[in-house]
């Protein structure tokens, strides 16, 4: 089975590569990523040399480049994370949201299509379906209307749409997933909790949006992964599976005090600055219809999935030192200490 990964460099992208080459023999992955500041080649530098795996730079809008991936990789399945994916930057500069997140997936789409690949897996996100009122016990289902509220959820949105769009229209085989937010390994230090728990390692004030009241649902990677997995090999063409953790969503001021807990920290080094404008209050999924219909169950809680985090960007450090200098200590200057 050939397995094109897009944005395999990123995130959640590298851990579904480490993933796929763990749990399968008999596969060939090729990943095509940009290599955007959020795209690391040492995210996957420990499968480089193994015969399964290839990479391409490259850029999914750009559809010369596509098509020569999908005429010589030929993939039976697309797995597709590339993305702009931080709320942040897509309020500074929305366009490159618009280009690779709405363009980028309609050019994979159209390839998929014409070299008829047997499923095109999207991985989209529940910010889609905008917020819930913090008083809200509100779970949001696969059948509730969208509502995105950032550039970055408008746009994911609109890519959600032209590839159920792709099912409808043209019979591309399709799934969707759209999934709470993630942690784990390889998570880009812009992000709430690497970001915290990076600093708290170099012995610096923890930055958190006051109030820090924003509630919202953590799913270890690793579940991720695996909700996929399962998705890719038992879903249903056209359907869309939501997928979070099992515990109860938390107020990011919980998650970040979990963490001090965990890491042996008191409050004072938390440090409030200004929210971001259009800040989403609460998100929460009902991830039943993936549980019943294909068997899947997230593994992990999250105090297990914070402890095993911290463990895992204690011990390497050598792989975030050099992303927090140079282009990320700019953007941390203007987002975070320019108030
Ligand atoms: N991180 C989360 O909590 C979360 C939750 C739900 C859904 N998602 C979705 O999962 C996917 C992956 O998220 P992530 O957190 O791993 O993102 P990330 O920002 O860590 O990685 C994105 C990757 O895409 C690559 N990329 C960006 N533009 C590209 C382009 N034009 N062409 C080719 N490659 C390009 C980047 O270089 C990078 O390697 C995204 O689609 C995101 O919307 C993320």
């Amino acid at each position: 089975m050939n397995y094109l990964i897009t944005g395999g460099c990123g995130f959640i992208g590298s851990n579904m590569i480490h993933f796929l080459l763990k749990n399968y023999t008999d596969l060939s992955i090729c990943n095509i990523d940009k290599l955007t500041y959020a795209g690391n080649p040492a995210n996957v530098a420990d499968v480089a040399n193994d015969p399964r795996y290839s990479f391409v730079k490259g850029d999914i809008a750009d559809p010369v480049l596509v098509d020569k991936v999908f005429v010589e990789f030929k993939p039976d399945v697309v797995i597709h994370f590339a993305a702009e994916t931080h709320v942040d930057r897509s309020i500074t500069d929305p366009d490159i949201f618009i280009r690779t997140n709405t363009i980028g997936t309609h050019e994979l789409l159209k390839a998929s299509r014409a070299y008829n690949v047997k499923r095109f897996h999207h991985v989209s996100t529940d910010e889609v379906y905008g917020h819930i009122a913090l008083d809200s016990d509100e779970l949001w289902t696969e059948e509730s209307p969208y509502l995105p509220r950032s550039p970055y959820s408008a746009s994911k949105a609109a890519s959600d749409h032209f590839v159920r769009a792709y099912y409808h229209t043209y019979h591309l085989p399709v799934t969707i997933s759209n999934c709470a937010n993630n942690i784990g390994p390889y998570m880009y230090p812009e992000k709430l909790l690497p970001l915290a728990i990076t600093n708290i390692l170099e012995g610096k004030k923890v930055p958190v949006y006051t109030p820090g009241n924003q509630v919202r649902e953590w799913l270890y990677v690793e579940d991720h992964c695996s909700a996929i997995d399962a998705i890719v090999s038992k879903g249903i063409p056209g359907e869309t599976y939501f997928v979070g953790p099992d515990n109860p969503p938390f107020t990011n001021l919980e998650v970040i005090k979990k963490l001090l807990a965990i890491m042996g920290k008191g409050d004072e080094i938390i440090e409030f600055v200004k929210d971001r404008p259009g800040h989403d209050l609460k998100y929460a999924v009902d991830h039943s219809k993936i549980t019943a219909q294909l068997d899947w169950q997230p593994r992990y809680q999250l105090d297990d999935a914070l402890e095993k985090m911290v463990a895992w960007y204690t011990e390497n450090e050598v792989w975030w030192k050099p992303i927090k200098s140079g282009e990320f200590a700019e953007y941390y200057k203007k987002q975070y200490l320019s108030q």
